[in-house]
């Protein structure tokens, strides 16, 4: 089959795309054909190895997973013995840790995977799991959000768009804030009132927020915990200049006052089927910024690096079939 791999870390151009052998599931597993992937912040983040500790997880001196990816849609081509909640010619989308930018992917039945939402293409559903199941660890967080007011910073990227969603869907009044060019995008996904960064800086405007959730890593607690209400939140999906962020969240959970926190992601089958069921009621939409045919996986990665995304960037494969 035909994959991305990569034999040393470093910038996009060490991505290629060659004949490896196709997986055999084991009698727990299913082998999904691949029509949509993504290539996200995490993907570039292994392949630079960056932050530098990475390595201990992807190999100290060169890549331990060849293959990168982790978000995927596509059709059940085989499934093991003792699989039962899937069958062949099934379609599937769901997010794993390494390995989706390929033909085939196998993955353990009680993985994050799910039947594909009705009404939503392979691409959209490619397109969902990653920013959701992060905006969730953050969002869970900030306590009950039912009536509470919630501000998104850096609402136009993909955990950013997922949290603006995902927080409505709680019930929570959110400002979002983003630049002049998505404001419109980031109304349209239900946010109450939208900031323009580039016009206003949300610290000096008097206004106050159970949590301010810096959805890009741009941020800081210091530059806006006036914003905060006392006992609120601080959420961070970033280490923070010079890694503060990981020291003060421990600190501010012994202390009394407001606290930071940089939530680690669990990929579960419960949070992909929480996605399934916000799509198909319409409560939740994929953002998709650009599309690039697999082999054209170094310009996605390169774009990807620019953090200027607007959601995500799917990799189409076989043709980019599509319903
Ligand atoms: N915690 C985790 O497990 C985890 C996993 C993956 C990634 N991350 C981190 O999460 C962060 C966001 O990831 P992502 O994939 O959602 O990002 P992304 O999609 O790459 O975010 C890009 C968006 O951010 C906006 N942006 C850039 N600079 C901004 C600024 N200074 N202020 C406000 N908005 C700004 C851009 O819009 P404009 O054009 O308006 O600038 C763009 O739309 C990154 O720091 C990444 O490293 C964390």
């Amino acid at each position: 089959m035909r994959a991305v791999v990569h034999d040393s870390y470093g910038p996009p151009e060490v991505l290629r795309v060659e004949d490896v052998e196709k997986p055999t599931p084991n009698d727990d597993e299913v082998l999904v054909r691949v029509h949509a992937t993504t290539v996200n912040r995490s993907d570039v983040g292994w392949l630079r190895a960056s932050p530098f500790f990475a390595r201990f997880f992807t190999g100290l001196r060169r890549p331990k997973h060849r293959t990168l990816g982790m978000e995927l849609a596509g059709e059940v081509d085989a499934v093991g013995a003792g699989v039962t909640e899937f069958a062949v010619g099934d379609e599937v989308f769901g997010v794993k840790s390494f390995g989706a930018h390929a033909e085939f992917v196998s993955m353990r039945e009680s993985a994050a995977l799910a039947h594909k939402p009705s009404g939503t293409t392979f691409e959209e559903a490619a397109a969902v799991c990653d920013g959701a199941t992060i905006a969730l660890a953050c969002l869970l967080r900030a306590g009950p959000l039912e009536g509470r007011r919630i501000l998104v910073y850096g609402a136009s990227g993909s955990i950013g768009t997922a949290a603006v969603q995902l927080a409505k869907h709680f019930g929570a009044e959110v400002t979002a804030v983003c630049g002049t060019p998505n404001l419109e995008l980031v109304r349209s996904l239900g946010a109450d009132s939208v900031i323009d960064y580039l016009e206003q800086d949300f610290t000096r405007n008097g206004e106050t927020y159970v949590a301010v959730f810096d959805a890009v890593g741009k941020h800081s607690f210091r530059r806006c915990r006036r914003s905060i209400e006392p006992g609120g939140i601080f959420i961070s999906t970033d280490l923070g200049f010079m890694w503060h962020v990981p020291p003060l969240a421990l600190a501010t959970r012994v202390l009394p006052g407001k606290r930071v926190t940089l939530p680690i992601p669990r990929y579960t089958k419960e949070n992909v089927l929480l996605i399934k069921d916000l799509m198909e009621s319409g409560r939740y939409r994929a953002v998709i910024d650009r599309r690039f045919p697999l082999e054209d996986v170094v310009e996605a990665a390169r774009y990807v690096e620019t953090g200027q995304k607007v959601g995500n960037v799917v990799l189409t494969l076989n043709g980019g079939r599509d319903f």
